[in-house]
């Protein structure tokens, strides 16, 4: 095996970035029974970590504080080695790899960690085996993958439609600071979907500009939804209060839940403020972590 430099090795060793669903509204549902959405979807500097290393057949690795809930689900559920034998194949690739997960984000929580991994995979593959799919062949692998997987291996904040597919980047959105907190239950993405009782939302009428990220945290109270967040907390009630601890931080613009839940979120515009909710929820015995949202990954 080759040595590889510093910095090489760094490209094979990639944030898989906690993604928030700022927004997230349900505006119809196609025949096959995926739901189309309009969603404004950010991400924050906290992370999970994908890196890979040459090898001549494919083994994964799991670490870091929720490895544990992943030992045991069946290899061919894992979205890390599907998106590996997915790209492998695309590109007809022969040899392996070794890849360790760190995974530091709470599993089956709305905040695409399992996507946020499979995204991060196929971008440090294409480092290591030095393949580049046409941007529209990797598209394919990506919404192949889950629905949530195309925004992560974008990285940009998104204005995502379609079940995920159609993607405009929001290039000027404000930068502010983030605290995720969750009660520690995994929560179904498929049954939330199935619980949801009201109808369809209208689509997002974002303005062209926002001044600040308070503005962008007024207009959102003010003009959008999570159309998930009722029928999670049904199906998990602690959420409720996650979403009350979150909103009762001082400093906290805004309290939501993201994707289809059970991980809430709290936007602030000063990094103290946010730290110092995320650890008085921490002290209270959930998951908390406060961290940039936007711009790169601290
Ligand atoms: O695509 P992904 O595997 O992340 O989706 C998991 C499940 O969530 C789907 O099988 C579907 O039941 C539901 N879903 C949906 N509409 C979406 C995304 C997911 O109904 N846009």
């Amino acid at each position: 095996m080759s040595a590889v430099t510093s910095e090489a090795a760094s490209d094979l060793s990639v944030l898989a970035r906690a993604k928030v669903n700022l927004a997230l509204q349900v505006t119809g549902r196609r025949a096959d029974g995926y739901h189309l959405l309009d969603s404004l979807v950010v991400f924050a500097s906290i992370a999970d970590r994908i890196s890979v290393a040459p090898a001549e057949a494919l083994s994964l690795r799991v670490a870091g504080p929720f490895g544990a809930a992943l030992a045991g689900a069946p290899d061919a559920d894992n979205l890390v080695l599907r998106a590996a034998r997915s790209l492998a194949g695309a590109a007809g690739i022969a040899s392996g790899a070794s890849i360790v997960l760190e995974k530091n984000l709470p599993v089956a929580s709305g905040i695409g960690g399992g996507s946020a991994d499979a995204a991060a995979t196929l971008l440090a593959l294409q480092r290591l085996w030095r393949v580049r799919p046409d941007p529209a062949a990797l598209a394919g692998i990506a919404l192949g993958l889950g629905a949530d997987v195309p925004v992560c291996l974008d990285g940009r904040p998104c204005r995502m439609r379609g079940i995920g597919e159609i993607l405009d980047p929001l290039p000027t959105l404000p930068q502010g600071w983030i605290v995720l907190a969750n009660a520690g239950i995994p929560v179904a993405t498929p049954a939330v979907f199935r619980a949801r009782k009201a109808g369809f939302s209208p689509q997002l009428c974002l303005p062209a500009h926002f001044a600040d990220f308070r503005a962008l945290a007024d207009w959102l109270r003010l003009h959008s939804v999570n159309d998930l967040e009722a029928a999670a907390v049904a199906i998990c009630p602690p959420i409720a209060g996650v979403l009350a601890g979150l909103a009762a931080g001082p400093g906290c613009l805004l309290a939501r839940m993201s994707g289809s839940g059970g991980t809430c979120f709290a936007l602030h515009d000063d990094a103290a403020s946010a730290a110092a909710s995320a650890q008085r929820l921490s002290a209270q015995g959930w998951w908390a972590r406060s961290g940039r949202l936007g711009g790169d990954p601290a």
